[in-house]
Formats: structure tokens, sequence, C-alpha cells
């Protein structure tokens, strides 16, 4: 989880980031288990399916994965379907929440043969920890220290073979050599609108709302291609319908409840906008640093890299050059400027006082 400390990112309805808000029993219940539940993320669970049956034939543990991509995408999810899929159980932890050695030794020593092994957050393990990994990793065995000094002994503990499955926001702050143990690398990508769609269609029949075609298009186009927003703007559409309604969601119910969250018809949210009207007002479009631009709305530069940009440079609203970070024609008009060149490529041509 990404940690902010600022309460307009925490009470943000599109943060992709789990808030806590949710239950874990709901989001919990929402999760498919098997790679045939899984909607979207094609390409993923085909290659999935080849390494699962291809171990699985040999009788062995599926090689080590890395799942990298936006938050919010299913990271967590596909690493239970893939135990699932394995026949084995599932360990989780995160990255922060294995503060020394002895932490990932008591993980790794409980693991039985062929488990999976889930970190989250992974580029946030320390070094130290990284250290303990790798024997883990490549000989299924932990180097452990006894005494100090001259006296010291190293003694090495054959550990179960198991599987990690390590996930991340940020795949280029992994060191080389931790990146060079995953045998199997999976990038996520955001979603389409149709595949929102049916996770929202999906989530609606669990959940038991009452909800149609129409409306969860109408939620899926402003979920940012991220499931865990589509089925965080579900929940809050239906205490519309519920209130405002009998109930089910329709269009009409969809669009008036997410207009009163304030989510625009592209899921563009008030800090979106303002990064976008600061690059456009107070830089000229752009180009602009990150860290400049972060600190100029008060935002954290991670924040803005992980949950903010990959939507907007797909939407082709902002373009990342050598020089910092450009707004295009397109986000202009999208923000109401009225100029010329309303394109995708990137515009400097508006000079505000
Ligand atoms: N719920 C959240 N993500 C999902 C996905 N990719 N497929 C089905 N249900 C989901």
């Amino acid at each position: 989880m990404l940690e902010t400390g600022d309460m307009e990112f925490e009470n943000r309805v599109v943060t992709p980031v789990r808030t806590g808000s949710d239950t874990d029993d709901i989001e919990f219940s929402l999760r498919p288990s098997t790679l045939n539940e899984y909607i979207g993320q094609e390409k993923v669970k085909e290659n999935l399916r080849i390494f699962i049956e291809a171990a699985k034939k040999r009788g062995e543990p599926l090689d080590h994965v890395l799942l990298y991509g936006p938050p919010g995408l299913g990271k967590t999810t596909l690493s239970a379907i893939i135990a699932h899929e394995m026949g084995v159980n599932i360990r989780i932890t995160s990255g922060p929440a294995i503060e020394k050695p002895g932490d990932l030794a008591a993980l790794l020593t409980n693991l039985s043969d062929g488990d999976v092994l889930f970190i989250d957050e992974i580029h946030r393990l320390s070094r130290a920890i990284e250290e303990v990994l790798y024997p883990a990793l490549e000989d299924f065995a932990l180097d452990i220290i006894i005494g100090k000094g001259p006296s010291a002994r190293s003694l090495r503990i054959d550990l179960p073979k198991f599987t990690l499955v390590g996930a991340t926001t940020r795949s280029g702050q992994l060191t080389a050599p931790l990146r060079d143990r995953f045998g199997v690398m999976l990038r996520l990508e955001l979603y389409t609108h149709e595949q929102l769609c049916d996770i929202i269609m999906r989530s609606s029949v669990i959940l038991g709302i009452g909800c149609d075609k129409a409306g969860a298009m109408e939620m899926a186009g402003r979920s940012r291609g991220t499931p865990r927003i589509a089925n965080r703007l579900l929940k809050r559409v239906r205490d519309f319908a519920e209130v405002m309604g009998d109930g089910r969601i329709n269009k009409d119910i969809a669009k008036i409840a997410l207009d009163r969250l304030e989510i625009d018809g592209l899921g563009l949210d008030s800090m979106d906008k303002r990064m976008l009207n600061m690059i456009i007002k107070g830089y000229n479009g752009g180009p602009v640093g990150l860290e400049t631009l972060a600190a100029a709305i008060g935002e954290e530069a991670v924040t803005l890299e992980d949950v903010c940009e990959p939507y907007l440079m797909q939407l082709g609203f902002l373009s990342r050059t050598p020089r910092g970070r450009c707004v295009t024609g397109l986000a202009y008009k999208h923000l109401g400027y009225n100029i010329e060149n309303d394109g995708g490529e990137p515009l400097q041509q508006i000079a505000f006082d």
C-alpha cells in the first residue's frame, strides 16, 4: 500500500489503493479464484496457463513470478489464483512488513513444498532481507550466521521448494539481482471499458445488486482502467440507487451518483485535474519535472507517478519526455481550454499570467 499520509488521497473515491474503507470480506468475495473466472489480462492468463500446466506435469513448483503494473489491477488476486490452480497454499505478506531477516526466515521455514509466498510491494524489501532471499530463491536454502566475531559460523538450512510471487508497481526500482531471479515476469495492463463492465456485472451478481449493462458501462468508463475502482464505484452507486431510487442501477442513476462523487466522464478526479491544470497554467503545458510538479500541487511524486500518470498517459493526456511531463492537446480540450491543436501531441502554446 502506498503510504502517503495524505487525507485527500485516502478519501479519493477513485484511488486504486486499498483504503480499508471497504470491508476486506467484501473485497475478498469479489475476487475470482480461477483463471477462467478472471476477466481480462488475456496474454498474462494464456502464459500462466502454460507455465502452470508444465510445472504440474513435471511435478515441480512453478518458477518464481514477478507481477508488475499500476495498483488495483489484480496482482494479489492473480497470486491467489496461481496457488489455487497449482493446488497449493498461499502465504501473503508485503515488503515493508518484513522488517528483519528473522521475519523472512520464519515465513520461509513455515512453507510446505510447492507453496506460494506472495510478497506485495516487493521493491520495498530492505537490502539485508534481499540478501537472505537470494539463496532461498536459487537453492531453496537459508544461510544463517550463528555467533559473532571470529567464532561465528554459517549454517545452511534446507527450505521447501516454494514459489515466490512478487508484486510491484515499480519494477524499475527492483535491484537487478532480485529481478534476475524471477523466471516469469508478467506485466498487467489497464483494463478496457468492456472488461470493466463485465467485472462490474459479475460483482453486482455476487453482491445481489440489480444493475443493467448501460449502468455498468457508465461506471466502467469512469473507473480508470482499474477493477478495484470499478468495484468501489459499484458500491457507492448502489448507495445512491437505494436512497434515491428503487435500489437498481441503471445509466441515469449511475450518472447522477458519479457526478455527485465528482468523478468526471473519463474518471478524472480533482487530483488529476490539479496536476494537469498545474502543468498547463504553471508551466505552460510542460515540460516540468515530476518532483517540481508534485511539490507545486502538494502531493507525493510516487502518488502522481503510480496513481495518476498511468491512466493519464493511456488517455493520451500526458506524455513523459526526457525533460519532464507535458500535457497534450487532448487534455487541454477535455479540461475545456479553447485551443486549435487538440490532438495527442505535447502542447505548449498557451501562456497564462
Ligand atoms: N474482480 C476484480 N478483478 C477482477 C477480474 N480481473 N476478473 C474478475 N473479477 C474481478
